[in-house]
């Protein structure tokens, strides 16, 4: 931006002048007041309570009528804008309008910019632009639906994850039975997080890690990491001047070097071509891929273990959910999709955790030039060049006038599968109700299938064994680089006869 392009922007955000146009306007938020659940930036006291940071976008909006309920800007003088919206039509509209051409959004870097020091910036996940295309015809077509859902292929799989799931879980439930305890209390989410990395590393790129290794060194490697991309991202100007004059710290030293071998271990399979390797076609050296393996297991990770441990703590609130699901899936010994699609209970409560509890609470955008939304029935809204567009799903998915007892039969805040019926019935489909748990439009999630069976068969396990129950009664979220039960998936689970 040249300089009399910046005073002006600066002077009209001193005067007041709200930089949006059109008949679609979002309201101001003041960059001071009191009484709110954060300040509406992130700093070094907050960055780790983010669903605050957009919590209070929305605060005090009740009284708010029109476009300005639900759609809120920030504009500090000097910087750039950010406006944050929980509207479905807006997050829908601009998830539509994402993609590499002029005119279109961006995926907004900066909140991913430790992510993308510890994983590459030439990866499918941090990429805009040409480069994003490239990254997207490479990595996608061996996770597509039409690939994966090739008998033969989804057999390969479905098999080595069910064999991953069923063996750790029947550990677990030889280890309670040796013990002659009836009941046993765990924090599950590393337990969950193991199998899902065995899944990635040993069935997806077909290596053959020993579990003891995953649970020892690669796991811990990876928790750490993300725990320090996020502060990394807050942080970095300081922590870069820290490292220049003591060096990096020899943890993170460590866990990069962990990370580095399973991400040379997750290639190895490529030369024969082992477990989903077999399907990707590309000339691409090794040296390509690097940065798109990293964020597989990172990435792939992080929101497969969020989404099983919802799930998993979603249902132990309800004894009777579980019933309903182990009558579905006890006599099912191979999940293929029409199994899958008969386990109606089991998919609704999956669709129903990703509403409530999403395991990315916010998808970022970012306009490198003006935009104009079409948002239908004469209504639009212009968005400047160089504005942040933070599209806030967690708080859409519980907003009550989008999933509320009106729309939807239930409270929007709990969790009740049921609603999807209730949904069903009045005719409105899930591609109409949309909750974006795996985004939309052309940056929808190239895993989403795959994600699916991976979580969809460990739960489907975990009922088949056991009952259980929360053990702490009021679970909140935890937010990083997603979204996680704060009491780390605390279960009381007990054997089933
Ligand atoms: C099952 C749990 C998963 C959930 C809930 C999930 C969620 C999401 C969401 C919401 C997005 C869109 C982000 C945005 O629009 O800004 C996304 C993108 C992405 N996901 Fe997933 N994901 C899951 C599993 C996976 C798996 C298993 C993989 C790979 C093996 C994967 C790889 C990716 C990549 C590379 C992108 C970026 C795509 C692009 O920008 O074109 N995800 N994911």
């Amino acid at each position: 931006m040249t300089f009399s392009k910046w005073l002006n922007r600066t002077t009209k955000q001193i005067r007041g002048i709200s930089p949006f146009t059109g008949s679609f306007l979002p309201g101001r938020v003041p960059v001071f007041a009191g009484g709110r659940p954060s300040m509406p930036f992130p700093h070094f006291w907050n960055y780790h309570e983010p669903l605050k940071i957009l919590e209070t976008y929305f605060w005090g909006v009740d009284d708010e009528v029109g476009s300005k309920k639900h759609n809120r800007y920030l504009d500090v003088p000097g910087l750039d804008h950010v406006l944050v919206t929980r509207d479905p039509l807006v997050i829908r509209t601009v998830l539509s309008a994402t993609g590499d051409k002029d005119g279109q959004f961006d995926r907004d870097t900066r909140p991913s910019a430790g992510i993308a020091r510890a994983t590459g910036t030439d990866s499918l996940l941090y990429a805009n632009g040409p480069l994003w295309r490239r990254q997207k015809k490479l990595s996608a077509p061996p996770m597509s639906r039409s690939n994966l859902f090739q008998p033969e292929t989804f057999h390969e799989f479905e098999k080595t994850f069910r064999n991953t799931a069923i063996e750790r879980l029947e550990i677990l439930r030889q280890r309670q039975e040796e013990s002659g305890e009836s009941a046993t209390e765990l924090e599950m989410e590393s337990e969950v997080e193991i199998v899902m990395l065995e899944m990635l590393v040993n069935n997806f790129f077909g290596a053959s890690v020993s579990y003891e290794d995953l649970r020892d060194r690669y796991a811990p490697a990876i928790a750490f990491l993300i725990d320090h991309m996020v502060s990394d991202t807050v942080g970095h100007s300081i922590r870069g001047l820290r490292n220049a004059v003591l060096g990096e710290p020899e943890a993170i030293a460590k866990a990069k070097a962990d990370f580095e071998e399973l991400t040379d271990i997750a290639l190895s399979g490529r030369k024969e071509g082992r477990g989903l390797w077999g399907q990707f076609k590309s000339d691409a050296g090794d040296d390509k891929l690097r940065s798109n393996i990293r964020v597989f297991l990172a990435g792939a990770l992080e929101a497969t273990t969020s989404f099983t441990s919802w799930t998993l703590s979603h249902l132990a609130q309800r004894p009777d959910l579980q019933e309903v699901i182990y009558q579905e899936v006890q006599d099912v010994e191979v999940y293929d999709p029409e199994n899958l699609k008969q386990a109606v209970m089991l998919n609704r409560c999956l669709q129903e955790t990703l509403r409530l509890t999403p395991s990315l609470y916010f998808l970022p955008r970012w306009t490198s030039q003006e935009i104009e939304l079409d948002l239908g029935e004469e209504r639009s809204l212009r968005i400047p060049a160089n504005t942040h567009v933070m599209l806030d799903v967690w708080h859409s998915n519980r907003c009550e006038d989008f999933w509320g007892e009106e729309e939807t039969g239930y409270s929007a805040t709990a969790f009740a599968p049921e609603r999807w019926e209730v949904l069903e019935k009045k005719g409105r489909s899930p591609k109409e109700m949309l909750h974006f748990g795996f985004g939309h439009g052309p940056r929808v999630c190239p895993g989403k299938f795959l994600g699916q069976l991976e979580v969809g068969l460990a739960v489907g396990a975990f009922v088949k064994l056991f009952t259980f129950s929360n053990v702490q009664s009021l679970i909140e979220a935890r937010a990083a680089v997603s979204t996680k039960p704060a009491d780390h998936l605390f279960l009381r689970i007990t054997r089933r006869k």
